[in-house]
């Protein structure tokens, strides 16, 4: 179904909806049907689960695809449940041709079977934590025994670190490797955890996949996207407008699209820079009261640093005298300490361009509140 805006900030609505990532897709597509595995990171709401779709859409038709998202799941049996229902969904249409294979290879899954609303019936799998490893090599076994070519995405991969099972990465790897007609995309926004499981020799996916870090969209891709849907509706378009708009996020996806489509959503043109500014105004207050409250909950010293940071953009020394002494920091021990906690809980972010409020709309946030 066609969408109500052409600026879609939920799921992929096909590659009409989609701006760019030619090179990135073919690159990706050309990896996967040549047998090779992808790890693909950026920095959150670049556009990554958006790219691993398009993907999908631009495989050969033979291809089936299976795609699941981690970041929710907390352990192997969680991950394990969330594989076997993605991966019997995508391969058997048919439920009871489906359970009956699911006997075969996993003796220890136990089918819930509820009413579709239409007179079928869905089937899910729930899978015992005693019987965690013996279903998880079933998945693989059944993945493998299937004749036909499967690529498999999994979404926030760096979230099995944090599995109290030990050895997961290892036994991943271990069936992974072995599966000819199964190729995967490993797909994650923390771009330090990310490199080391791929890139460590002492790790288990040493060298086991191509390596791609997903840069933002550029700016002429992206300002030829959006002036097609709005001069195609007959509504105004200004470059300049968006220039400004495409700035002001650095080019992230996430953030671009979110205003694009407000202004489209008010019925309105990208006429001028108050258009951008009163969209971003919006979306900065509906979510003031969680940014009020994640603010209140951190130390004096985050606080300040977290306004001092978002005041200046970019810092490319958070311990330097000046930068503590612009903003009132006196010690810079306390500001040493103070900063870990902030980037493990992606409220700062390191880019190359210097420390950052990883949320571009909290930055806008703090920005507005009075200075101290
Ligand atoms: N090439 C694109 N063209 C248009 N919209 C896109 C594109 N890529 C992503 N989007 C949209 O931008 C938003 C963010 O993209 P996506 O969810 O893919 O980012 P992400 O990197 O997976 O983010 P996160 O790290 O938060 O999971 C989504 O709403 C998606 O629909
Ligand atoms: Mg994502």
């Amino acid at each position: 179904m066609k969408p109500n805006n052409p600026f879609v900030t939920r799921g992929y609505r096909g590659p009409e909806y989609f701006c760019d990532r030619v090179a990135e897709t073919g690159k990706i597509v050309s990896a996967l049907t040549n047998e090779r595995n992808v790890t693909l990171m950026a920095p959150r709401r670049y556009g990554k689960t958006g790219l691993v779709h398009n993907v999908f859409n631009s495989l050969p038709s033979d291809y089936a695809t299976v795609y699941i998202d981690i970041y929710a799941t907390s352990n192997l049996q969680d991950f394990t449940q969330m594989f076997a229902n993605a991966v019997l969904g995508a391969l058997d249409s048919v439920a009871d041709k489906a359970l009956a294979a699911v006997g075969k290879f996993f003796k220890a899954i136990r089918p819930t079977v509820t009413p579709d609303g239409n007179g079928g019936v869905t089937f899910s799998f729930s899978v015992d934590k005693s019987s965690t490893e013996a279903t998880l090599n079933g998945i693989f076994d059944y993945l493998a025994s299937k004749n036909r070519r499967v690529v498999v995405a999994i979404d926030e991969f760096q979230q099995i670190l944090e599995y109290p099972e030990k050895g997961t990465e290892a036994l991943l790897r271990s069936r992974i490797q072995f599966l000819q007609n199964v190729g995967f995309i490993f797909a994650g926004s923390r771009h330090h955890i990310m490199g080391e499981m791929f890139t460590s020799p002492r790790r288990p996916f040493y060298q086991s996949t191509d390596i791609m870090s997903l840069d933002v969209i550029s700016y002429d891709s992206y300002c030829k996207f959006a002036e097609g849907f709005f001069k195609e509706a007959g509504r105004d378009f200004s470059a300049d407008a968006f220039a400004v708009l495409y700035r002001r996020f650095d080019g992230v996806t996430w953030y671009v699209q979110s205003v694009l489509n407000r202004v489209w959503g008010d019925g309105g043109a990208l006429s001028s820079e108050e258009v951008v500014s009163a969209a971003v105004g919006g979306l900065v207050e509906e979510r003031a009261l969680t940014f009020h409250d994640l603010l209140a909950s951190q130390t004096d010293v985050g606080k300040t640093l977290l306004k001092a940071i978002a005041a200046e953009g970019k810092v490319a020394e958070i311990t330097s005298g000046a930068f503590l002494s612009r903003h009132g920091i006196a010690a810079p021990s306390s500001a040493r300490t103070a900063l870990p906690n902030l980037i493990e809980t992606d409220l700062v972010y390191r880019s190359a361009a210097g420390y950052m409020i990883y949320d571009y709309l909290f930055a806008e946030y703090l920005r507005s509140l009075p200075q101290a």
